[in-house]
């Protein structure tokens, strides 16, 4: 009898420790006597037969690699019924009992699609945005915060040496954790996301007049990609101000990067508990993090799920950063 073949791929934006989760998800699945296959550029691969046979030294030396070893894309093509039939052929001409899909939402509800199909699938949340709502943490969000705060402390350098207000957009597509977290980090003054209604007159011009009254002379404001218009923001704040004003948007900077310890360990342990649940057979589930332990859903609840965004933190950010 052939041995048990699982698939595994990368999908949609990739993001730092993706790698780690191929890594773990080859390993564990080898540990358990199955063969591996990886699948190239997301579900591309799958239409495309684009897939490579995976080995213990297919990934080594890529946990500490930023970006994917096996390529990435969002798939329009997959996205059909006459897509999803056709990866499910490739799949059976390839023997692949189950394929563990790394990505965001729309790479889960391909991996949905896929399992209807008759190709079992599990999901791995991978996304810097961390805004799948079944799981408090998605691999590539610690590093990309990292990665901002790294870079905003440097603004904040130039910031302070000529006594300007430097207003940044980090990413998060219509997610605040980035911004959030980010900005409690740098101590930014004003913190704007898309989950929190907010009035620059009162919410950032106001704030930034009150702390210059305390001596303050350089400000951080801190904007998710979901709300945007930092240009705006930044000539509004120096009309109303007459402080000096910079926009940076930091982009794609924020995605690459060698991954941190925690999405490393987040990856691994979400990457072995996917190879564990197709190894049983159980398919259309999503690996999520809760109370921080690593647990499974439904991939059709998870969607349905609704985000809970940390007001309780956002509060104290702006509590404590006048
Ligand atoms: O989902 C990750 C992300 O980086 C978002 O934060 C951002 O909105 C989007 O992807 C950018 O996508 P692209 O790399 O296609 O420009």
């Amino acid at each position: 009898m052939s041995k048990k073949a699982i698939a595994v791929l990368t999908s949609g934006g990739d993001a730092p420790g993706m790698n780690a989760a191929v890594r773990a998800v080859t390993r564990s699945a080898i540990a358990s006597g199955m063969r591996v296959i990886g699948v190239r550029r997301g579900y591309n691969g799958l239409l495309n037969g684009d897939v490579i046979d995976m080995n213990l030294r297919s990934v080594s030396d890529i946990i500490h690699r930023g970006g994917t070893t096996l390529f990435t894309a969002r798939s329009p093509e997959f996205n059909s019924p006459e897509g999803v039939k056709k990866a499910g052929e490739t799949c059976r001409q390839l023997g692949v009992d189950g394929v563990v899909v790394i990505g965001g939402d729309g790479s889960f509800r391909g991996a949905r699609d896929l399992t209807n199909e008759g190709i079992p699938c599990v999901g791995i949340p991978g996304t810097i945005d961390n805004d799948i709502a079944c799981s408090e943490y998605t691999v590539g969000f610690d590093t990309a915060m990292n990665t901002a705060m790294e870079m905003v402390d440097r603004i904040r350098d130039t910031a302070q040496s000529h006594d300007r207000c430097s207003v940044v957009e980090v990413m998060g597509r219509r997610c605040g954790d980035i911004a959030l977290e980010t900005g409690i980090a740098v101590g930014a003054t004003a913190i704007l996301v898309p989950e929190v209604p907010f009035d620059l007159q009162k919410d950032v011009i106001d704030r930034m007049m009150t702390s210059q009254l305390t001596g303050k002379k350089h400000y951080i404001v801190i904007v998710a990609e979901g709300v945007g218009g930092v240009d705006a923001i930044a000539k509004e704040i120096q009309a109303k101000t007459g402080i000096e004003s910079r926009a940076t948007v930091l982009g794609h900077v924020q995605r690459g990067g060698s991954p941190t310890v925690r999405d490393r360990v987040v990856a691994s342990e979400m990457g072995d508990k996917a190879v564990q649940l197709l190894l049983q057979g159980i398919g259309n589930r999503v690996v999520a993090m809760k109370n921080g332990k690593i647990v499974d859903y439904d991939i059709t609840e998870a969607l349905d799920m609704k985000r809970v965004f940390r007001k309780d933190l956002y509060d104290v950010a702006i509590k404590i950063s006048i």
